[in-house]
């Protein structure tokens, strides 16, 4: 495609990495020099690689100024590139090594907040939040299959149009919150039946799955973070059966263990706790297996 390199330009540009790699030679910490000098070799090669032109290089400036900008409190647009390239999903990955049946990581998304509502066992997360009744409930046992009481469980999801409650401009708290799990490692609560909805993209990250002919919808999903002590924290989602968005989630998030059956119950059926229903809801298993710290 692009025009051969010749041999005195290639050496000029190879000067120029081992200088750069060489500056970082007295780097005190060893982990930051190897890390600084492995991001200068493969940033260059990159660079070369593509031949990147100036007037390029300007856009990316352009873009990472960008997603700068749009960062704020509520909106972690830095969060989101490494979700659509995959990068959080690869560091999670490398983090969270098989252990036996331990329940797999996903990725944490930009959406989470800390000091939700406490929830005791078999109370909603809703918070008003629209969206169909969903029954949530599981253990979370260790590997060798013993309860894990007094877990701390934290869930949030998107409501039925697609938003997180940080998402609107109200301060509103919904669709999120934490319960623990009791003396026998059972959980249990009301939420809502995750629904697709698109990553936020009216910023750079959108800009450059439009540009890609990327969709920016993921999966549905209900995120969960759940700590114990001396237990791998696990942060995680459930996806929902029968997705047609499964195979094609915008952030690679999607594990086949993670997606679970969530049973579609008729308006009347008798519901966990009696609740009063209108309308049909759902109810889904997720037995949560955490790794050893
Ligand atoms: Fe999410």
């Amino acid at each position: 495609m692009s025009t051969p390199v010749s041999a005195e330009q290639q050496a000029r540009e190879q000067d120029l990495v081992e200088r750069v790699l060489r500056s970082f030679d007295a780097t005190a910490d060893p982990r930051l020099k190897q890390v600084m000098q492995a991001l200068t070799r493969h940033l260059h090669a990159f660079l070369r690689e593509v031949r990147l032109t100036e007037a390029e290089w300007e856009t990316g400036i352009g873009f990472l100024t960008d997603a700068g900008h749009v960062t704020n409190e509520r909106r972690q647009e830095f969060i989101l590139l490494s979700d659509v390239l995959g990068a959080s999903m690869q560091t999670i990955a490398m983090n969270n090594e098989a252990h036996g049946d331990a329940t797999e990581a996903t990725v944490f998304g930009p959406f989470f907040v800390e000091g939700s509502p406490r929830i005791e066992s078999g109370g909603d997360i809703a918070g008003g939040a629209a969206g169909e009744p969903c029954w949530v409930e599981g253990t979370v046992t260790d590997t060798d299959g013993n309860p894990v009481p007094d877990a701390r469980i934290e869930v949030w999801e998107a409501d039925d149009d697609g938003f997180y409650d940080v998402q609107y401009d109200d301060d509103r708290t919904a669709a999120r919150a934490h319960l623990l799990s009791g003396p026998d490692g059972g959980y249990a609560f009301w939420a809502i039946t995750p629904t697709p909805y698109p990553i936020p993209h009216d910023g750079p990250v959108g800009r450059m799955l439009a540009a890609t002919g990327r969709s920016p919808m993921r999966a549905s999903h209900l995120h969960f973070m759940v700590t114990a002590p001396g237990r791998r924290t696990l942060v995680t989602h459930i996806f929902v059966e029968g997705d047609e968005l499964l195979d094609r989630d915008s952030v690679f998030g999607v594990k086949d263990s993670l997606v679970k059956s969530f049973e579609r119950q008729p308006a009347g059926a008798p519901t966990p706790g009696g609740r009063e229903i209108d309308g049909p809801w759902s109810r889904v298993r997720f037995d949560i297996v955490l790794a050893p710290a």
